[in-house]
This record gives C-alpha cells, sequence and structure tokens, in this order.
C-alpha cells in the first residue's frame, strides 16, 4: 500500500501521509487539510471514523474480538493478574515487580484519608441523589483540597497525584455507597489488599467483623480489570479533551465520570438489571421484549446489547458471563434474572436483526448479575464501571499530558440563519 493518501476536490488534488499504528492500523493523517484546501474540514458524527490520538495504551480489534492493555491479552491479565498490578501498567507502561507494586500499594494507602470535610459535602446530598452524580461532584470537590495543579513534568509530582487519587477514590466510591444505604463512613484497614480493602470499606456492618469472601474478591477483581481501559471510549476522551485545556487530573476525571453515567455507556449495566426485572415482573415473555427492540417505532433498544467497536463479540462479555456462572453456583444463589438474560442472549444470537447489524452482549449484560449477587445496590452499578476504569482514565489523561497534545476543539458546519436585522421585541 502507498504511504499517500490522495483527495480529489473539484479540479484540485491533495495528498495526505498515512499514519500506521504497531499493528498495523491505518489512518489518513489531515492536519493540513483545511489550511491546504482554504477551509474544507471532515464531519464524522460521533466520531466513528476518526481518530482523536496516538495512543500506546490499549488495543482493541472489533472485528477479531480482541482487547490488549499494554501489549497483554485481556484473557491473560483476568486469569493471571491482580486490579492493582493492571492499575500499574495501565499507568506506568509495564507490568511491575514485586517491589515497584509494594511500592505504590504502600503509597496508595498514605494517601488515602480523605479530609473530612468532604463528609460533610456529601451529607448535603439529598438520599435522592443517584450515586453517579455524588461520585462525579466529590471527585471535583477534591481539587478545592488539593488546589495546587500538578507540574506535568514533574514525575514526582504526578506520581503524587496519581497515588493519591488511587487511594482516594475508592474512600469516596465506598462513603457514596453507604449514603445511598444509610451506613456509618469508615475507612477499610491498611493491612488489605487494594480490593479486599474496597469490599471492606463498602461492605462493613457497623456491628460485625467484615470476613471477605474469597469468591467475591475474585470476581470484583476480575470485573474491575475487565473494566480498567477501553481505549478512546465515550468517557476516556471527555477525560482527555478536558484535562486538553489543562484542567486538572481530579476535574478532568470528575467530568468522565459524568460522561460515563448516561446508559449508552457506562449506565448500560443499570439499565440491562433494570430492563430484566422489568421482564420479569412482566412475566418474563423474551420475545415480547425481542419485538419491542426491533420494532422502529419503539424506542425500547435490548441494553447490554451492541457495541460501537465490536462487532463480532466483546471478549469481555465472554469472561464475564463465565464468572457470573461461577459466582451464583458458588454463593448458592439461583436467580431468575440469569434465565431472562440467557433466554434473550440465545435469542438474540439467532435472529436476523442482531445478526445482521453485529449486536452482539456487551460486558455490561451480565456484569450487573454478578455485582447484585454481591449485594451492590443497582444505583451503585456504574459507580463500580468508574472504579474500574479509573486507572484507564488517569493513564489516558497522563499519556494526553506527556504528549503535549494540543487543546481538543472539534471545528463545525454551521447550518443555522444567515446573516439578519435585529428585531425589536415589539415586532417579534
Ligand atoms: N437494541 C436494538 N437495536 C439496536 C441496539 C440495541 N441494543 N443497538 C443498536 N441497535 C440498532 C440501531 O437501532 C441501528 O439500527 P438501524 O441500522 O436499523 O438504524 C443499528 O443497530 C446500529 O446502531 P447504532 O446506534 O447506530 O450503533 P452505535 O455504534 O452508534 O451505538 C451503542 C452503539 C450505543 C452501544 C448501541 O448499540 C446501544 O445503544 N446499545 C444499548 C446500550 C448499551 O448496552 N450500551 C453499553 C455499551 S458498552 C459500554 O459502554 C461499556
Amino acid at each position: 500500500m502507498s504511504d499517500i493518501a490522495k483527495l480529489q476536490i473539484g479540479e484540485n488534488s491533495y495528498e495526505f501521509p498515512l499514519v500506521k499504528g504497531t499493528e498495523n492500523e491505518v489512518a489518513i493523517d489531515i492536519k493540513s487539510l483545511r489550511t491546504a484546501t482554504n477551509g474544507v474540514i471532515t464531519i464524522d458524527a460521533g466520531f466513528k471514523n476518526t481518530g482523536s490520538c496516538e495512543s500506546g495504551i490499549t488495543f482493541l480489534d472489533g472485528e477479531k474480538g480482541i482487547l490488549r492493555y499494554r501489549g497483554y491479552s485481556i484473557d491473560e491479565l483476568a486469569e493471571k493478574a491482580d486490579f492493582l498490578e493492571v492499575a500499574y501498567a495501565l499507568i506506568f507502561g509495564e507490568l511491575p515487580t514485586k517491589e515497584e507494586l509494594d511500592k505504590f500499594h504502600a503509597d496508595i494507602k498514605l494517601k488515602s484519608v480523605v479530609d473530612d470535610d468532604v463528609r460533610k459535602i456529601l451529607e448535603a446530598f439529598p438520599k435522592t441523589a443517584h450515586p453517579m452524580g455524588i461520585l462525579s461532584s466529590l471527585t471535583s470537590a477534591l481539587t478545592a483540597f488539593n488546589p495546587s495543579s500538578v507540574n506535568v513534568n514533574s514525575e514526582e509530582e504526578m506520581y503524587n497525584a496519581i497515588v493519591k487519587i488511587m487511594g482516594k477514590f475508592p474512600v469516596l466510591v465506598a462513603w457514596t455507597m453507604r449514603k445511598k444505604s444509610g451506613l456509618p463512613l469508615n475507612y477499610g484497614s491498611k493491612s488489605l489488599g487494594y480490593v479486599e480493602n474496597i469490599m471492606k470499606m463498602m461492605f462493613e456492618e457497623p456491628n460485625e467483623e467484615y470476613v471477605i469472601n474469597p469468591i467475591i474478591k475474585d470476581a470484583l477483581d476480575k470485573l474491575l480489570i475487565l473494566h480498567a481501559d477501553h481505549e478512546q471510549n465515550c468517557s476516556t476522551s471527555t477525560v482527555r479533551i478536558a484535562g486538553s485545556s489543562h484542567a486538572g487530573l481530579f476535574a478532568s476525571l470528575s467530568a468522565g465520570i459524568s460522561a460515563l453515567w448516561g446508559p449508552l455507556h457506562g449506565g448500560a449495566n443499570q439499565a440491562v438489571l433494570e430492563m430484566l426485572e422489568a421482564i420479569k415482573e412482566d412475566g418474563g415473555d423474551t420475545k415480547k421484549y425481542m419485538a419491542k427492540a426491533k420494532d422502529k417505532n419503539d424506542p425500547f433498544r435490548l441494553m447490554g446489547f451492541g457495541h460501537r467497536v465490536y462487532k463480532n463479540f466483546d471478549p469481555r462479555a465472554t469472561i464475564i458471563k463465565k464468572a457470573a456462572d461461577e459466582v451464583l453456583k458458588d454463593l448458592g444463589i439461583e436467580d431468575p434474572i440469569l434465565e431472562i438474560a440467557r433466554g434473550l442472549e440465545q435469542e438474540a444470537l439467532n435472529d436476523s436483526y442482531f445478526v445482521d447489524r453485529k449486536l452482539y452482549p456487551n460486558v455490561d449484560f451480565y456484569s450487573g448479575i454478578i455485582y447484585r449477587a454481591m449485594g451492590i445496590p443497582v444505583e451503585m452499578f456504574t459507580v463500580m464501571f468508574a472504579l474500574g476504569r479509573l486507572p484507564g482514565w488517569i493513564a489516558q489523561w497522563k499519556e494526553m499530558r506527556l504528549n503535549k497534545e494540543p487543546i481538543g476543539r472539534p471545528r463545525q458546519i454551521y447550518t443555522g440563519e444567515n446573516l439578519r436585522p435585529f428585531k425589536s421585541i415589539e415586532k417579534r
């Protein structure tokens, strides 16, 4: 293949270089397009064909169902690594040695205390507040307690900001859940591993010792790993674009949390469970809901199905489905919701509407079933996604700043009114 793309606009032709990735993905570098053509731009709603950056963090091939962090396959990471190791690899580029991992964990623990005034902010939220709104606000509020902006050229300052948020974010997550459940706020224990500590912070009852269930711990580790990064998705792009104005790490993360909230993105895990519940309440007739999903006059979509980039299968869904089966079996839980989920999946996989549009179960079709078995309230599901995605957002923000990327500022094609005279209020 030539390494030049040719573009013809009317009489004029232009040439643009091709950019190739390490996995042979090809892009046309149109940096010079607007200047060379005197004002022509590209338009690509939803960025379906547009790369926003070059990145060395996560590789995914939606056609082949491949997902790798820093070159390691998601299957191997989910099976052999723990969440903190994966977080380290995402953020710093390599899997940590034992010493590096121990130091990372120790530094995180040192920085995990949250200013007690944050409790007052949390207390001011009404019981009706959605946990994602609370989490986004509290993450942004951390900026107020850590006002000095990070010098991104200082490795030490960057490291300190990273361990700070890795330490404090799980506390905010746990407090958000405890506020919703009416439990007193707590800190975990420095003697526990990162994920075990999260569990203790979330689930410990005030009047009994918390005992870690290893099955739940393994499943949570897996879920967090599977959600840890997914290249330039909606929330990650939001983090990068907010950070491209040189907004701080915590403020950029807060923007990412808001983007993750929507049901077309991270909010899908909550929407899936609500949908499965509704189908159960309605008599469990999956065929009726399949018909609704296919009806173009009905806004209903089969939540947990379809993905912008996976057009074959979502490799995370395969791992999670297996984990859901294991967790439910190990915990001895018979969840009728799982039967409905299996039924819907089977019908969709054999239905030409879904097959033709390459719509397969995504990561969140099964994650909610595991979260529910763990005793996590439905409204907290997307918060759990955010907890997993944190290292990915940090890694992407860091890469964007270190690559000195320009401020993200797309253009548009204006389709509004042409210049017209002002009309006084009496004449309107
Ligand atoms: N149910 C029914 N039909 C669907 C669904 C669905 N879940 N998803 C897509 N379609 C249909 C669309 O109606 C469209 O049909 P058409 O070509 O006849 O008009 C076609 O499939 C393509 O859909 P788009 O919305 O154009 O695909 P896009 O790539 O923009 O959207 C998305 C991807 C948002 C994930 C979509 O599939 C969806 O809404 N799924 C349900 C929500 C969900 O599960 N989101 C989680 C995504 S994974 C994550 O964020 C971790």
